[in-house]
């Protein structure tokens, strides 16, 4: 199974969001998976298209309550099978800790929604060494490896470099069957790259992904 998963980050109008919907179209495949991470008030607009899962970008560390501004996981399950966490942005903007991110993980998979987990170096290790403190085991999450250096800058990560790192990823995490995606300026000319190499799932695509023929570009790359 391939993963191709736009991050849309706080871009796009509600306008804008309904004519990237009236112009994003790809072939269906069985081994392709295809994933809009929203704005929160994005998500109803793209409930329904086919093929199209949706994650949310990220969610509250709490259960439901006097947290104002926050948007938790038992509200988002019937919106989202996915949610992203950890996302550099999101540690470095919204204070979000590794002790914060297995908080959101655990009431993520409570809700049943799969928690997309950004890690990158130096700070992999603690970072997955915190998950498996709280949670005491990983599973059924994606990790997608996200090297800050990469993000928004046009300059990707060697794939080779991101498929080591990814093995590193399943090794510390003590599950070889966890999928590992990589994002960091991906684009359809360098996407072929990531996704041949052996212990990537997928990608996780930011800039590109605001223009719905590039990321329909992107996924038919692997078709
Ligand atoms: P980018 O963003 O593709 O614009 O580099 C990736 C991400 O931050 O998820």
């Amino acid at each position: 199974m391939s993963y191709f998963i736009a991050n849309w980050k706080q871009n796009l109008s509600i306008k804008e969001v309904e004519d990237w919907r009236d112009h994003f179209s790809f072939p269906p495949s069985q081994n392709t998976r295809v994933i809009v991470a929203a704005p929160h008030i994005h998500l109803p607009l793209l409930q329904g298209q086919k093929q199209l899962s949706l994650a949310a970008q990220n969610v509250s560390p709490f259960e439901n309550g006097a947290h104002t501004g926050q948007v938790g996981a038992s509200q988002l399950k019937d919106l989202v099978e996915f949610c992203i966490v950890g996302h550099s942005e999101t540690r470095k903007e919204l204070g979000d800790t590794d002790h914060t991110v297995a908080q959101k993980v655990r009431l993520l998979q409570q809700a049943n929604i799969t928690p997309i987990i950004c890690v990158d170096q130096p700070y992999l290790e603690s970072q997955i060494r915190t998950l498996l403190l709280e949670l005491l085991e990983i599973k059924n999450v994606i990790f997608a490896y996200e090297p800050a250096a990469s993000i928004g800058t046009g300059r990707a990560d060697s794939p080779q470099r991101a498929n080591e790192i990814a093995f590193k990823i399943t090794t510390l995490a003590h599950n070889r069957s966890l999928p590992i995606i990589y994002g960091g300026s991906v684009d359809h000319l360098n996407v072929d790259d990531f996704i041949t190499q052996d212990y990537l799932s997928g990608v996780l695509v930011g800039s590109a992904s605001l223009d719905p023929e590039e990321f329909a570009k992107i996924i038919r790359h692997q078709q």
